[in-house]
């Protein structure tokens, strides 16, 4: 077997749109909802930088070891692992980082995809104008009337991942690359638009006085490993999502200098997000920053509501949110469909249905866990909470490790020269040192004190 596999289902027209797909993907439902209510119940400042220490310092090496050995492999996560397995003569036990990546993107999509169906839901109540001058009690009861509704709930549900078969089924370039030419863009205006918003409708330096004042004393284990949780969610790594579309990536493009630019972009749209939404809910008196996963659904329309073009400013909020969450949702459900073209010979089309079939069904427990199952709890996890925490506190993580571990030990040098030409010298040896030894011990003494202080403190 040569060290540069073929792929069959195509490459990105561009650089530039594997950018666009990369950032696309980790720019979603992570950074715009998660980050800052987690980083508002958290305490701001300190959990930031604990986020970003992590985004940097861990992230951007795994994800350019996952690009690389996505393109060397040019196949879905679980065949990209086998070829780089196979090619470094390294113990088989290592290709179930593929399978348990492409097992956690489904995972992942069936509670993504009802979160993302609240957003719909939500840019209709915002032009409707349900919202107008609703106070916290008002907006409570209609994010309850929502969630309340499994029936509503599955509606959307089931519209968000119907957009994503739409876009997936086209294929590589027609349908993911072009969707991703299309919405980036289009989300870049729309963000940088809400900023200027908030800039001059909300309170801007009470925001970032919020997410830039380091006070160190918030810094517990439990919100260190949420900081690394986050992180690898919001960067969409230690899955395969990534691996993914490297496999689709041009032969030519730098793959640490790309790496370096999403990665970038992620974090800005993350505080970029974090700004907009608490400069709203800071000029708007009576709502705290720590509301939880309701930040955005309840916290936020009050503010709308209150604001003099607020409910269009909302309508066009919760259609950047829906964008954002589409991008990413479809790098959770590509790499499962290349598979099954590729091990399977289904078509695009009979994959699609099928997982997404599949994906639908696990999220009805998703519905159910703010209705009818909200009582029924495991360590007092629902069950979306728990496929929520198993995901990004626990198998991302250990997906990055172990990718860390295989790229920095046990894959054949030759692969990586051949990918990463650029990385020289000191640089190499110091990626290298991070795969081997900086990102395996952080992961795991994150990992290990954050679980402690989680379950038994
Ligand atoms: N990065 C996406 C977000 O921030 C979520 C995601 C995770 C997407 C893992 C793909 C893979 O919302």
């Amino acid at each position: 077997m040569g060290l540069q596999a073929k792929s069959m289902h195509g490459v990105w027209v561009s650089r530039w749109t594997f950018i666009l797909a990369a950032t696309g993907s980790a720019v979603g439902l992570g950074n715009m909802w998660k980050f800052p209510y987690v980083a508002g119940s958290f305490g701001g400042g300190a959990f930031v930088f604990v986020y970003l220490l992590c985004v940097f310092l861990i992230g951007v090496p795994v994800m350019m070891a996952e690009v690389l050995i996505g393109r060397s492999g040019r196949q879905s996560p679980i065949n990209a692992m086998r070829h780089a397995v196979t090619v470094s003569g390294a113990a088989q036990h290592w290709r179930c980082v593929g399978w348990l990546g492409v097992t956690a993107g489904l995972i992942i999509l069936s509670f993504y995809a009802v979160i993302a169906g609240w957003a719909l839901d939500y840019v209709v109540q915002m032009a409707r104008g349900n919202l107008i001058g609703a106070d916290g009690e008002v907006a409570a009861g209609l994010f309850a009337e929502l969630t309340n509704n499994p029936l509503r709930l599955i509606v959307w549900q089931t519209a968000f991942l119907a957009l994503c078969m739409v876009v997936v089924v086209r294929g590589v370039r027609k349908g993911v690359g072009t969707a991703v030419e299309i919405l980036m863009p289009l989300l870049f205006v729309m963000l940088l638009g809400m900023l200027v918003f908030a800039v001059f409708k909300g309170d801007f330096s009470a925001a970032w006085q919020f997410l830039f004042r380091f006070d160190a004393s918030s810094l517990t284990w439990r919100a260190i490993l949420e900081a690394m949780g986050l992180a690898f969610f919001t960067l969409s790594i230690g899955m395969g999502a990534i691996m993914a579309y490297g496999a689709y990536m041009p032969a030519n493009a730098s793959i640490g200098q790309t790496v370096l630019v999403v990665a970038l972009f992620d974090s800005l749209v993350a505080i970029i997000s974090g700004l907009i939404i608490f400069s709203i809910v800071f000029a708007t008196p009576g709502i705290e920053p720590s509301a939880g996963p309701g930040l955005m659904f309840i916290s936020l329309p009050v503010a709308f509501g209150n604001m003099p073009g607020g409910l269009l400013v909302g309508a066009v909020f919760f259609i950047l949110v829906v964008i954002a969450a589409w991008s990413s949702a479809i790098s959770l459900l590509e790499p499962a469909v290349a598979w099954l073209m590729e091990a399977q010979n289904y078509s695009r089309l009979k994959a699609n249905v099928v997982l997404v079939a599949a994906v639908w069904v696990l999220g009805l427990g998703t519905v159910l866990s703010f209705n009818v199952g909200r009582d029924a709890t495991i360590a007092g996890f629902t069950f979306f909470d728990a496929l929520d925490f198993l995901t990004a506190n626990i198998i991302l993580p250990l997906g990055g490790l172990a990718i860390s571990l295989f790229t920095g030990f046990a894959m054949r040098k030759a692969i990586i020269e051949e990918q990463i030409p650029e990385l020289k010298g000191a640089w190499m040896t110091a990626w290298r040192a991070v795969l081997c030894y900086v990102a395996p011990f952080a992961i795991t003494c994150i990992f290990v004190m954050g679980i402690y202080d989680k379950f038994f403190l």
